[in-house]
């Protein structure tokens, strides 16, 4: 039986913090052994809000190697950057032919990048979710593991596969979201109301995974908790519930247990030991990275590979949609 596929991408817009790392890139290694997958380093949605390009070029391979340091193996996944891929402009191309506006001012996201640049709103930015679903669609991916910022998105990537498959014939595989229970939308360290992002003019928000070890325990120390010195998992004390959150997900302990845990102690040596648990994890992490970051000529192999790999099953299903649309084919000698 034919493999199912596994797609997601995260954007090389600085570096990543531990949300990322929990609401999506530690599930990616999980699947590479059951499913066929792609991963991809979403360079052409970075552009959406402004860049500094040699920043971008770094950023983009600074991703990489965290992608193989949290355990992507070229050998058995695709790991490619998005824009050597041309097909995916492409079909956002065509694919914004059948998306409505309405839905595209839906979103969310949108909403919120759009407040926060108001100077600078471009026409990327309102279609980065059309995009997004080509990313998708392209590669006829079941599964895409997400955080949960990113269900409006994949609501819309399904929705435009569904809307071309009964406009034309069936065509696309229609995606199903990835999003665990725990850990999907980890918040910020100081505003548990608002999602933890690299974006945030507040460095002490967000745990960065290339963060040393003084500077994640002074961050979660810092951490807003509550007055109510008792540890509990609840709406009412949402600093701690977070900060539960991200203890269960790097433990694989159950929320009730770690209140368990914890009923008799303060929250200093639950931080102490939350401190300890992120520093643990990203150890490891934090040495492979460093080790691939100065290996340039590894990683321009291990891109230039995925690259081909990647375009070979993008170029099959563009061929596919540009017939389908009524495009003539190119002829072979000008491929
Ligand atoms: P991006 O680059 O903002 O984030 C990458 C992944 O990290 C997740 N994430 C979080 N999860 C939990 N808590 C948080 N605080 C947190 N912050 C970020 C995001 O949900 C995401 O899974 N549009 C996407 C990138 C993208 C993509 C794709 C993803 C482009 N094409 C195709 C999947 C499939 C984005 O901006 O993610």
């Amino acid at each position: 039986m034919d493999k199912k596929t596994v797609l997601s991408g995260i954007q090389p817009s600085g570096s990543l913090t531990l949300g990322n790392y929990i609401g999506a890139l530690r599930n990616f290694s999980d699947f590479q052994n059951e499913y066929e997958c792609y991963y991809c380093i979403v360079d052409l949605h970075a552009i959406t809000v402004p860049q500094v390009p040699k920043d971008l070029r770094k950023n983009t391979l600074e991703v990489l190697a965290l992608y193989l340091a949290c355990g992507l193996n070229p050998d058995k996944s695709t790991i490619f950057i998005q824009s050597h891929v041309h097909e995916h402009a492409e079909l956002a191309w065509v694919l914004n032919t059948i998306t409505y506006m309405g839905q595209l001012n839906r979103m969310t996201q949108y909403k919120d990048k759009s407040r926060k640049y108001n100077e600078s709103i471009n026409a990327g930015l309102f279609t980065y979710p059309v995009l997004m679903a080509a990313d998708i669609l392209l590669y006829q991916a079941d599964l895409v593991p997400v955080g949960e910022d990113q269900r409006q998105h994949l609501e819309l990537a399904r929705d435009l596969a569904i809307r071309f498959n009964n406009k034309y014939s069936d065509t696309f595989s229609i995606p199903e979201p990835f999003i665990r229970s725990t850990g999907s939308k980890i918040m910020s360290l100081q505003d548990p109301s608002i999602k933890m992002s690299k974006s945030d003019p507040d460095k002490n928000a967000y745990i960065l995974l290339l963060d040393d070890k003084d500077t994640i325990y002074k961050k979660i120390k810092r951490a807003v908790t509550d007055s109510e010195n008792h540890i509990d998992y609840n709406d009412r004390q949402l600093g701690l519930k977070n900060l539960i959150d991200i203890f269960s997900s790097l433990t694989d302990k159950r929320t009730e247990e770690i209140v368990e845990m914890y009923q008799n102690k303060g929250y200093g040596e639950f931080k102490d030991d939350l401190a300890e648990i992120i520093i643990d994890c990203l150890e490891p992490i934090q040495r492979r990275y460093k080790e691939l970051i100065s290996d340039k000529e590894y990683l321009e192999k291990i891109y230039s590979i995925g690259a081909i790999k990647a375009e070979r099953k993008a170029n099959n299903t563009l061929r596919k949609v540009y017939k389908k649309v009524g495009f003539v084919p190119k002829p072979d000698m000008i491929k």
